[in-house]
């Protein structure tokens, strides 16, 4: 009897124990994702981005679509006995939308003219993030013709922007005279280097292969330049902006110098050094890069800028901005100067700077064209 008293017991035990859970799970609130996804600025609460049965929503914050990504939400139910149960979801907000442009709609420009088409031109985008433009289409800026050019931004997500442009390339005026000259165009003489290089004297001024050239053996005229040239100012911005996305500051701290400030600058550190040590590192009045518009120095003038993130940065990215290192180190016999990490010179041409840069080994404007730089005396 006893025995069968037990049994019974343990069965309503079990019969309570188990319509318990049976009724818990009940009213255990059932709670799931509507909506996976948000655009960028969105406005969405919490309580329209899930569905609850058997339960109500306490927390009714919204959710944060200023940014792109991942979002965590936590969402707390509390069931009809009042019991509070912790849900986690994930949330993608995306962008969708694809960038503005700001472009002009037609250019034109002169045959061979050295001209940035993104000058000017911006893109921006409702993530913030920065956008690179870039121009597609064929074209050719050195021959006569209308082009349809295109200017395309893409933002991290993938929707991409596309501006049509017209391209108007005519036939070049007349041979414009360097800046500071007269418009003579004198030719004073013409010669080969000892590469097989073309150079020409005008108005006193050298250019071997186009290029114009100033060194210890080419001099230019005292009255030569009025400031850095536009290219070389917009090659240089387009540089820096680079730079500053590898998180590094690059400025220029000596641009172009007139004869009488080179003069007064050689002649300081002559009075310092003495003529012999100064001509290793500095230039006479009349033959400095500085004087030419096209060259400049950068950062901190000194040795303590060799090992910078930036001298590095520079020295391996340089050539893409059709920039050179002017004077590399160990290469004073051919430069007649020492090595400058600080000193850039413009030469436009980014394949010519490419096979300069020589994957890092720096190759001389002397001995590419084969020619020298050294005083007369
Ligand atoms: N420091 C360079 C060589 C100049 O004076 O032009
Ligand atoms: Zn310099």
């Amino acid at each position: 009897m006893k025995k069968r008293k037990r049994l019974v017991l343990l069965f309503v035990l079990f019969l309570v124990i188990g319509s318990f859970f049976l009724v818990s799970m009940f009213l255990s609130p059932k709670v799931s994702l509507k909506i996976e996804e948000l655009s960028l600025y969105e406005k969405k609460e919490i309580k329209d981005l899930i569905s609850i049965q058997n339960g109500t929503l306490i927390n009714m914050e919204t959710l944060d679509t200023t940014t792109i990504g991942k979002k965590k939400i936590e969402v707390i139910i509390k069931d009809k006995i009042n019991r509070k149960h912790t849900y986690t979801f994930e949330i993608m907000v995306v962008d969708k939308e694809k960038p503005t442009i700001t472009s002009p709609k037609e250019i034109k420009v002169e045959e061979g003219e050295d001209v940035d088409l993104l000058k000017g031109v911006k893109a921006i985008d409702n993530s913030k993030e920065t956008i690179q433009v870039t121009v597609e289409g064929e074209y050719d800026l050195k021959k006569v013709g209308e082009y349809t050019i295109y200017y395309v931004a893409k933002d991290t997500s993938g929707n991409e922007a596309k501006e049509e442009a017209k391209l108007i390339v005519s036939e070049k005026k007349k041979d414009v005279s360097p800046k500071g000259t007269s418009s003579s165009n004198v030719v004073d003489k013409t010669f080969t280097t000892k590469n097989g290089f073309k150079g020409v004297t005008k108005n006193g001024v050298t250019f071997i292969d186009g290029l114009l050239i100033a060194n210890k053996t080419y001099s230019l005229p005292s009255t030569y330049g009025n400031g850095l040239t536009t290219e070389t100012i917009n090659a240089f911005n387009k540089m820096k902006e680079a730079a500053k996305r590898e998180g590094l500051n690059i400025y220029i701290s000596s641009g172009f110098r007139s004869y009488n400030k080179q003069n007064t600058i050689y002649n300081n550190y002559v009075a310092r050094d003495g003529k012999k040590e100064a001509d290793t590192y500095s230039a006479r009045a009349g033959y400095s890069e500085h004087q030419t518009g096209l060259a400049f120095d950068v950062n901190t003038i000194s040795s303590a800028f060799d090992n910078t993130k930036e001298a590095k940065w520079l020295a391996n990215n340089c050539y893409k901005y059709g920039f050179i290192l002017r004077y590399p180190k160990g290469k004073d016999n051919e430069t007649g100067y020492m090595y400058e990490s600080w000193h850039f010179r413009y030469i436009g041409d980014e394949v010519l700077a490419e096979k300069l840069y020589n994957n890092g080994d720096w190759i001389t404007l002397e001995a590419y064209f084969g020619i020298t730089s050294k005083y007369e005396k």
